[in-house]
């Protein structure tokens, strides 16, 4: 099953309600990204605006907490209504958070950046709903993809697909209808989308044709297989 998770953070912020009901027909899931100014120079969104959008939209609400002490807002998250939340290994604290996350009645994610090893995340696969792996350093939408991520993601979808693991191998940074087929190719069913869907004139157009481009590569191996 392939997820298309349009994130709010190229959209204009001064009519979020407005964008997420734009692509609600062509989004699997909503993509919030929640900058803290310390792990990542920059400041975005926080519970209050979950919330406000909660009123808004029935979607999963995917968080995305790029943020150094994330247990801090695990359960203000949890009470504006997200349905997932996803913490960095870069942080530590990494099991406890998990856990947390999951007490908490979310989907517990854990997120590695592009230069993070996939030893890291390994020890935990187990403990989590979904692994996301970077393809751009965060912080900012509209970033180049990073293709040397590429072989990382295969070695999750490995790691995922050995243990069993039904957890979710989502993929954010740079994702358009050109890297959408290769970071399929190599795994990825979870594709976040920033600037080539909210940056577009119609942001539910962009979003299908990145769907679709991604489609085909899983139609083809069917084929094959
Ligand atoms: C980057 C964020 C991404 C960002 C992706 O720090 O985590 O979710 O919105 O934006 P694009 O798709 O423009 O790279
Ligand atoms: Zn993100």
């Amino acid at each position: 099953m392939l997820r298309i998770a349009p994130s709010l953070l190229s959209a204009d912020f001064g009519g979020l309600a407005e964008a997420v009901g734009e692509i609600s027909s062509e989004a699997d899931w909503l993509h919030v990204d929640v900058m803290d100014g310390h792990f990542v120079p920059n400041l975005t969104i926080g519970p209050p605006v979950v919330s406000s959008l909660r009123r808004h939209s029935g979607l999963f609400f995917d968080c995305h907490l790029m943020m150094t002490d994330p247990g801090a807002y695990l359960q203000a998250f949890r009470d504006a209504g997200a349905d997932g939340c996803t913490v960095h290994v870069e942080v530590g604290d990494t099991e406890k958070l998990l856990a947390e996350t999951r007490r908490l009645g979310m989907r517990a994610g854990l997120a590695l950046n592009p230069d993070t090893a996939f030893e890291a995340v390994e020890p935990f696969l187990g403990q989590c709903d979904l692994v996301l792996c970077m393809t751009v350093f965060p912080g900012f939408g509209g970033q180049s993809f990073m293709a040397e991520v590429l072989p990382k993601i295969a070695q999750v979808r490995a790691a995922l697909d050995d243990s069993g693991s039904t957890a979710e191998l989502e993929v954010d940074g740079g994702i358009d209808e050109e890297t959408a087929p290769l970071v399929v190719q190599a795994g990825a069913r979870v594709l976040v989308a920033g600037s080539a869907v909210f940056g577009e004139p119609r942001p539910w157009e962009a979003a299908r044709r990145i769907r679709a481009a991604a489609e085909k590569v899983l139609a083809r191996g069917q084929v094959e297989s």
